[in-house]
């Protein structure tokens, strides 16, 4: 029979010993997320991972490339077209409208797969993981220094060095769309020198073109009109103020050539790049989108939120999962393996400090003494018929090979543990 693979660009995710292998990372990451998150006070929310086609097109954009070419989208058996989420935010804003919460303020975060059909490369993938964050129902001002505040733990809470926050002001609606007609009049004349690539953003979706790779295209950028010719002293005043607050803890630059891939942002944006990443360097982004939920059929409700890409994030933290103790758990009888796996399960119920791995293999005492050692143990907890019959285990350390080996009653194995 041949082997079935799984699809390109959508790897699997298995934990291992290894702490450091890329998907024990991915999982270390996503836990201390979760605590950050909850630091903060925001409340999860949970979307479907199938929506409505139209969802993503309205909110997205028809222009972005996600939505042109990247969109995982099929009929269902009722023929309606359905997609798989390529990110949260989308989702999260029809939730609120379509339970009608958009006159309350929320604080939500999420943490799931999203799904882009891109050329699977590293740090890109077809099916990857996204934590995000968004705070609804605030007009900007203080929800923007919760928000860069939040990047800021993220960052030092998973120590990751090499990297920079870009912050920058699309200004209001009409604002962006000022710039955008200026920088449409600019670039028209210089249309024969782009690649079929900016020709196409040109048309399409002007803004992106700031994004470009072509270095004849940035050069020509150089003297283009700037978005901060075309917002307000607020919004400047903004930007500056957001530097000087958080640059002694994260660095951060206004950056304003920066543009976001999605179409529904505008005011406040940002991204934070990682010079250890190559190509795909930015593993968080988000800004302002106070429009979106109109558009989606909802009240008008300002918003703003960040998202970031736990695969990328894996590649450049340096974090250990916080420390349990590590017991193995080894039966060395022959026949009473039930009464002694109550012990283990008592171990497990007292005290949620430990992680005990119970070696449910046969074998000889000296192969899995030898197990527990690659494993990484603090300590084997062994029973034998003598121990069972006397309600006592055998404790050893195997950190510390100076200390002999005691015999414990099982009664005491609680605080012996607490106190450790
Ligand atoms: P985004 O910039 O498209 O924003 O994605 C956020 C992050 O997801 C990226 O910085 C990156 O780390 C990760 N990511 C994106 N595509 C891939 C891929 N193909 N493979 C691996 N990682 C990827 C959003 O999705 C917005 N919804 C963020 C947001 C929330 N804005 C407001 N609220």
């Amino acid at each position: 029979m041949t082997k079935i693979n799984s699809l390109t660009g959508m790897p699997d995710l298995h934990d291992s010993e290894d702490k450091k292998s890329f998907s024990s990372k991915l999982f270390t990451v996503e836990n201390k997320l979760k605590k950050i998150f909850t630091n903060f006070n925001f409340k999860e929310i949970r979307t479907p991972m199938l929506e409505d086609a139209d969802l993503f097109l309205r909110s997205v954009g028809s222009t972005s490339d996600i939505v042109n070419k990247e969109i995982y989208s099929f009929n269902d058996r009722n023929n309606k077209a359905i997609a798989l989420r390529p990110e949260g935010t989308a989702s999260v804003i029809r939730s609120i409208v379509e339970r009608k919460l958009e006159n309350s303020t929320h604080k939500l975060w999420y943490l799931g797969p999203m799904w882009r059909y891109e050329r699977p490369q590293k740090g890109r993938y077809r099916q990857f993981n996204q934590a995000g964050i968004e705070i609804l129902g605030l007009p900007e001002g203080l929800p923007e220094f919760e928000i860069i505040s939040l990047v800021c733990s993220i960052i030092q809470e998973l120590n990751i060095k090499n990297c920079i926050i870009k912050i920058n002001h699309l200004g209001s609606p009409d604002e962006k769309e000022k710039f955008s007609k200026a920088l449409v009049s600019y670039l028209k004349e210089y249309e024969h020198m782009l690649d079929e690539k900016d020709k196409l953003r040109l048309r399409n979706n002007p803004l992106r073109v700031l994004d470009t790779k072509n270095l004849n295209t940035q050069k020509i950028l150089k003297e283009a009109p700037s978005i901060r010719d075309f917002i307000d002293d607020a919004s400047l005043l903004l930007l500056k103020k957001i530097k000087s607050q958080f640059s002694d803890i994260c660095k951060i630059d206004i950056d304003h050539s920066l543009v976001r891939g999605l179409d529904y942002y505008s005011g406040f944006v940002f991204e934070a790049i990682s010079f250890d990443l190559g190509a795909q360097d930015s593993f968080l982004g988000g800004g302002r989108y106070d429009q979106l939920s109109s558009q989606l059929g909802g009240k008008e409700m300002p918003s703003i939120g960040f998202a970031v890409g736990l695969e990328r994030l894996s590649e450049i933290v340096d974090v250990e999962e916080d420390t349990k103790i590590k017991i193995s758990f080894i039966i060395a009888t022959s026949n009473l393996e039930e009464n002694a796996y109550k012990i283990a399960h008592q171990i497990r119920r007292l005290n949620d400090q430990v992680v005990l791995d119970c070696y449910l293999k046969e074998g000889s005492l000296k192969s899995k003494l030898r197990k527990a050692h690659k494993n990484n143990s603090d300590y084997a907890i062994i029973v034998g018929e003598e121990e069972l019959e006397n309600n006592t285990v055998i404790i050893k350390s195997l950190q510390d090979e100076s200390t002999n080996q005691k015999v414990m009653p099982v009664d005491q194995l609680d605080s012996f543990f607490q106190d450790l």
